[in-house]
């Protein structure tokens, strides 16, 4: 563990960031930093999970306006693996339900002596509007269908592990492209370290215009198959959908589920990750989400290293500059 201390370090001078909110503007070399840091907690974390000194003293708030199984304890456990307390603060018994504005809401909280908010909420915009009131770090967990950054971190920091590199792969994410803010800091990502990015799923959920993102976009999952090297199986997120963008969930599976007879006609050491909640027999069936190319839950381990590694970026001490 001391090995892993020292080999962490201080936070780069290089690194200016103060928020995480987005994979679309950080460089491709602010990536990789975040996923070699977090290779290095992964294995710190691998041998023993007692608490690393690096962030004692701080605090840090889950501040949740959105359901979340995942994202919310994986923050929770990455703090406090670093020594940092969290509180988790609740929308839904808050003052929030009394009338109170979101800005003040979490000013409030601020207030307290808070040193980063980890925030999720049903508004895109919404951790860079905190961002712009408060003075403490701020971390984006997923707005509307914005950005989820550590998702698309941690599902590149699985495929880099599995893969070596992520330089000309190709990585076909499946499903409710238009609703998915795990898409969308996937293409971000993905592309800053040079894979090809293929976006399929119904013409409801994926129009032509994605092409302006620099993907390729397809209606037909068995077309693309063959020379796919990743499948990203993104859920149907039905809650922000207005209209059903189907007739049926069982022909949306017959089309799109990601089952054994399609596993057949693919690479043979091709990657399957989901970003959870799965629904099985929806969007891929039990025996290819629990079967032997899966990631599923190696992503779900990624991501406590991978927020170890932001909050540690944004929180932790830091090498002097040279003119400080
Ligand atoms: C994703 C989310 O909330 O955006 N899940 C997650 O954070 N693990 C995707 C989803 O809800 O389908």
């Amino acid at each position: 563990m001391t090995g892993e201390i020292n080999e962490i370090g201080l936070v780069p001078a290089n690194w200016t960031r103060r928020h995480l909110l987005g994979l679309e503007d950080l460089s491709a070399e602010e990536i990789t930093l975040i996923l070699d840091k977090a290779a290095v907690f992964k294995r710190a974390m691998a041998k023993d999970r007692s608490r690393l000194p690096l962030l004692n003293g701080k605090t840090c708030v889950t501040l949740f306006f959105e359901n979340s199984t995942r994202t919310r304890t994986s923050f929770s456990l990455a703090a406090r693996r670093l020594g940092a307390d969290t509180v988790d603060f609740s929308a839904s018994t808050s003052s929030v339900a009394k009338g109170e504005t979101f800005i003040d809401t979490a000013k409030n909280i601020e207030a307290m002596g808070i040193d980063a908010v980890i925030v999720r909420h049903h508004t895109p915009g919404a951790p860079q509007l905190l961002a712009d009131n408060l003075r403490c770090g701020v971390v984006n967990a997923g707005d509307g269908a914005h950005e989820h950054p550590t998702q698309g971190l941690l599902d590149i920091l699985t495929i880099r592990e599995r893969k070596g590199s992520l330089e000309g792969l190709t990585v076909a994410m499946v499903g409710d492209i238009f609703h998915s803010r795990t898409a969308r800091s996937n293409i971000w990502g993905l592309k800053k370290l040079g894979a090809h990015v293929i976006v399929c799923g119904p013409s409801t959920l994926v129009s032509p215009r994605w092409a302006e993102l620099g993907v390729e976009y397809s209606y037909s999952l068995d077309a693309i198959l063959p020379r796919v090297d990743v499948l990203n199986l993104l859920r149907i997120q039905f809650e922000r959908q207005y209209t059903r963008p189907f007739p049926s969930v069982r022909e949306y599976a017959h089309l799109y589920a990601m089952d054994g007879a399609r596993l057949a006609k693919t690479k043979p050491d091709i990657l399957i990750l989901a970003p959870g909640p799965i629904n099985r027999g929806v969007e891929v069936t039990p025996d290819v989400a629990d079967g032997t190319q899966s990631a599923i839950l190696e992503q779900v381990t990624n991501g406590v290293a991978v927020r170890m590694a932001v909050l540690w970026l944004l929180l932790g001490a830091r090498e002097m500059m040279n003119d400080e």
